[in-house]
């Protein structure tokens, strides 16, 4: 199991939140786009690239409280198909937390049953990072407790593109008929295939918009935003967001 360390004891807040859960209603599947890293360095006076390296402790925090609970899917977005727009040493940084972080946690994620699944356009990430991604994915794949997707150099659009790009090959090839392809065929070409969509999107930092995320899987999502900037997000957030979660009446178009 986790290590537990002392300042890591349950507050009275977390308490409270944990006993008003319905661990019959849990949530399958948690989105998180992890925001806010440079404006938490920024109010500090510190350089972005350490709001980054916060943001890692958040990101360990969530993953250990969902495995706690018995979440089967968390995707967090890390890095954009357009974050590629950032100075070169911001995305130096970034790129080496990633191998730092799945260097590190690599045993701590094995023994929890954490199956690391790295979703985006991995072949265009440099070498070093795309080999630390590859043997965390290869060394996780037999684990079925949590399935961590990490986005990396995703998007949506792109996604989708490489979707619309197999089955047009599939019905050239007269493999398929235009007719069959409907929305579970769709869902089957994702990224995410064979996941429930997500229930819940958490976005921190108080921006209203998805930026490219997840667009398909995100039809039916609930929302919760939150202004804490994503270093700052712990535990007692997403509990927030899942007590919220729960009191929330999921329609799906229909009349209750
Ligand atoms: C999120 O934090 C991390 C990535 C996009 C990789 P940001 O770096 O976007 O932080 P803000 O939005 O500038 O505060
Ligand atoms: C979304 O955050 C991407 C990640 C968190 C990895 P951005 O900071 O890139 O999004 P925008 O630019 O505010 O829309
Ligand atoms: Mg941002």
């Amino acid at each position: 199991m986790f290590k537990k360390l002392p300042e890591e004891r349950k507050t009275a807040e977390e308490t409270g939140l944990l006993a008003r859960i319905d661990r019959s209603r849990l949530p399958q599947h948690i989105a998180i786009i992890m925001d806010g890293n440079g404006r938490w360095a920024q109010r500090r006076g510190l350089p972005r690239t350490l709001g980054h390296r916060a943001g890692v402790e958040s990101l360990r925090d969530v993953v250990k409280i969902c495995v706690e609970l018995g979440i089967r899917f968390l995707t967090v977005y890390a890095f954009s198909t357009e974050n590629w727009k950032r100075p070169r040493e911001e995305i130096n940084t970034l790129m080496n937390l990633l191998i730092e972080y799945l260097q590190k946690e690599i045993d701590e994620l094995c023994a929890n049953g954490i199956r690391i699944n790295p979703i985006g356009k991995l072949e265009e990430l440099p070498a070093s990072a795309q080999k630390a991604v590859l043997m965390a994915r290869e060394r996780t794949r037999l684990n079925r407790r949590l399935t961590l997707n990490v986005a990396l150099n995703y998007g949506s659009r792109s996604e989708l593109v490489e979707a619309v790009r197999t089955l047009a090959q599939k019905v050239r090839r007269g493999e398929l008929a235009p007719g069959e392809i409907d929305e579970k065929l769709i869902s089957s070409h994702l990224y995410t295939a064979g996941q429930p969509d997500p229930d819940l999107l958490i976005r921190p930092s108080g921006d209203y918009r998805v930026s490219n995320f997840l667009l398909w899987q995100l039809a039916y999502t609930e929302f919760w935003l939150t202004p804490v900037l994503w270093p700052d997000f712990r535990r007692v957030h997403l509990l927030q967001a899942i007590v919220d979660f729960q009191s929330r009446e999921r329609r799906f178009g229909g009349l209750l």
